[in-house]
């Protein structure tokens, strides 16, 4: 076995509804611990996905999961030829570091960020490298990140805006640090919470074509609310995109994920809708945060993330009042996804209370 990885813990993935509910017997549970959409999706995805015919099921997919493609590249305005799929953003950050890192190299990264980076470093036996956020204001700290980068530098990964802080840098921004960048060193940008951005020109998928060494990434797990339908794309071109198409599996996408992911995006009022809600919630609770005087960093997302001193314990009053939260990533900072209207106004009350 490969040494790097004999005492890798597995992801601890959340706990299904049921099991908590009995477990801390609740009639009702608000699971806002992974940032998923307590909207669900557009109901033109059930629909989509119900009337595929069964015959589908004796056949392989559609390896280029065309439909997907042409739906993407239509909305992003991008070539198809520049997506790649994957079962989950989380794929394509696991296909991407297969891709790119190699035994001894090493990738740079704002501290906190989305822990899949560097779990996926560490099985390609490369070590990463964790540069803090600003500490005031949880922006990244660029030119840390570029101070961090040496001869065997193979990535940098930006969450934009950043998980677990919710924090958004501008395109132009990012696009500087790019231009300082050495070319060998490929620029993930993650922007799996890309929808909820309120500020304009906040995608870098329009600039893939100009930089060889950048890769937009985006999931229909956030703002489309069909995390449990597992897609995700990136966008990127050569000599990214032929290699990393060879290196993913054949049929990595079924034809529901297929289907049910063309019906999502198609569905764009539904997610304008949905867009609204959250931007408007979110608003709700940092004011009320602010107005309480609790620490935390404007968002640009669907989660929050706020300094609670003992996290545990803030962690458990929620949850045995029925708010699941993610109280696993720091001792003093508390990330709380959005949630419907009633169930942001019930954690409001338990946090004034604090
Ligand atoms: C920054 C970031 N990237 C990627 C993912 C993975 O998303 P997916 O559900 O598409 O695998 C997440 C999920 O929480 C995330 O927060």
């Amino acid at each position: 076995m490969k040494e790097t990885i004999k005492n890798l813990t597995a992801y601890q993935a959340e706990l299904p509804v049921d099991v908590v509910k009995a477990k801390y017997q609740l009639d009702h549970l608000a699971r806002l611990s992974a940032n998923e959409s307590p909207y669900g999706p557009s109901p033109k995805v059930g629909e989509a996905i119900r009337a595929i015919p069964d015959d589908v099921l004796g056949f392989y997919p559609d390896g280029q999961a065309t439909l997907l493609r042409q739906k993407v590249a239509a909305l992003e305005q991008v070539d198809p030829e520049d997506l790649v799929f994957g079962v989950g953003a989380d794929e394509l950050i696991q296909l991407l570091t297969r891709t790119v890192l190699t035994p001894g190299g090493n990738m740079v990264v704002p501290s906190p960020t989305f822990g899949e980076y560097a779990l996926h470093a560490q099985i390609e036996q490369a070590t990463t490298k964790q540069v803090p956020v600003d500490e005031e204001t949880g922006h990244v700290n660029f030119a840390g990140m570029l101070a961090a980068v040496d001869e065997r530098t193979e990535m940098v990964w930006l969450a934009n805006p950043n998980n677990p802080t919710g924090v958004f840098e501008t395109r132009a921004d990012i696009l500087a640090f790019l231009a300082q960048l050495p070319a060998s060193v490929v620029l993930v940008v993650d922007e799996a919470y890309y929808d909820f951005v309120d500020a304009p020109d906040a995608t870098l998928a329009g600039d893939v074509g100009n930089y060889p060494n950048l890769v937009v990434l985006r999931t229909l797990s956030k703002a489309y609310g069909v995390a449990n339908l597992r897609v995700g794309y990136g966008i990127m071109t050569a000599p990214l995109y032929p290699v990393m198409q060879a290196v993913r599996l054949p049929y990595n996408l079924n034809t529901y994920q297929i289907v049910g992911g063309a019906a999502a995006l198609d569905d764009q009022d539904y997610l304008q809708d949905v867009v609204k809600k959250v931007q408007h919630e979110r608003k709700l609770f940092q004011d009320f945060l602010r107005e309480q005087g609790f620490k935390f960093y404007a968002s640009q997302t669907n989660f929050i993330w706020l300094q609670v001193g003992d996290t545990k314990r803030v962690g458990e009053l929620l949850l045995s009042q029925g708010y699941q939260v993610n109280d696993r990533l720091s001792d003093t900072w508390l990330r709380i996804a959005l949630g419907t209207p009633a169930d942001n106004a019930g954690m409001r009350d338990i946090l004034a209370q604090l």
